[in-house]
């Protein structure tokens, strides 16, 4: 039987078992996936955890929030994958050695596509949040479309995505969350809007990165159709975020649920070496939005 786990703080929402458990069985394999709460609280409860992670079976394990980014020390090897996104998701355990993996980028960008379109150079992105969500998000998007401008609560976080991300074909605008209002013009121009914070996650269901406001402008505004809104929250489904951009006539809104099945996907063939079949994505978000629902 092989084993993965899910590491974080919360991690008793993640519907991930679910996921593998659909998965291994359309890859014929005997599989189980275990959720692992670090307590944050606990400051030497990660680097424990790691060293026991690697005596045990496991063929590796998603990590979640908090540890996206502080995880990368305790490891062996650092993936080009995470190295370019400098968060880590996934980890492969190769015989005790941990390797570090970003398929967040991978399942952010297939859930754009898929949803979207191809991005185009000339598309305007606006991304809020400067976690390692936004950093996948930012890996990929940076390929395609050379306009991005990002807003982040602090001011630290934002200067160090600032540095990391700063290319000559890049036009890369970071600014802090208070200053919204003052560039406006940034989210009337964007083609793209897309949430990584953790505002709206469950259980803080009600709240939204963009005030009513702002969105009331962006609603009143000629240029507001075709508008795309991408949240990387898949609990609740329906975040307070798609639901209100929604009212934007002609507007496009997806949630993240499809990016955690691909994230998924990618985890889950580096963990066993198989190939995942193509399957129906819309009945398996189906299955986990029932599961998330309770
Ligand atoms: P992840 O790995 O999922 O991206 P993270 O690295 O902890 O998680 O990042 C969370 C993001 O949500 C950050 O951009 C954070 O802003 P700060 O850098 O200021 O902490 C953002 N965030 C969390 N709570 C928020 C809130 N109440 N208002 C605005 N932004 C918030």
């Amino acid at each position: 039987m092989k084993i993965s786990g899910l590491i974080g703080d919360p991690v008793e929402h993640s519907v991930s078992p679910i996921l593998f458990k659909e998965l291994s069985e359309l890859c014929h394999i005997e599989y189980s996936h275990v959720k692992i709460r670090i307590p944050k609280e606990n400051g030497r409860a990660l680097n424990r955890a790691i060293s026991a992670m690697r005596g045990l079976n496991f063929v590796g394990f998603n990590v979640t929030l908090p540890y996206k980014i502080e995880i990368m020390k305790y490891l062996d090897e650092i993936d080009q994958s995470a190295r370019s996104v400098g968060a880590v998701n996934t980890v492969v355990n190769k015989d005790g050695r941990l390797i570090g993996y970003n398929t967040d980028e991978y399942g952010a960008i297939s859930t754009i596509e898929q949803n979207f379109g191809k991005i185009r150079t000339s598309d305007n992105v606006v991304i809020f949040g400067a976690g390692g969500a936004s950093r996948a998000v930012l890996s990929g998007l940076q390929k395609s479309t050379k306009n991005i401008t990002v807003f982040n609560r602090s001011k630290r976080r934002l200067e160090i995505l600032q540095k990391d991300f700063s290319s000559s074909e890049l036009i890369l605008d970071c600014f802090s969350l208070s200053e919204l209002e003052q560039h406006l013009d940034r989210l009337l121009d964007a083609d793209l809007i897309i949430n990584t914070t953790s505002v709206g996650m469950h259980p803080d269901d009600g709240g939204s990165i963009i005030p009513s406001h702002i969105l009331s402008k962006i609603m009143l505004a000629n240029n507001s159709k075709g508008k795309k809104f991408f949240d990387v929250v898949f609990n609740p489904v329906d975040t307070e975020f798609l639901k209100q951009s929604r009212k934007i006539s002609g507007a496009k809104a997806v949630g993240g649920l499809q990016m955690m099945i691909y994230q998924g996907i990618k985890a889950f063939e580096l963990w066993t070496g198989k190939k995942v079949p193509d399957f129906n994505i819309h009945k398996m978000e189906i299955k986990l939005e029932r599961a998330i629902n309770g």
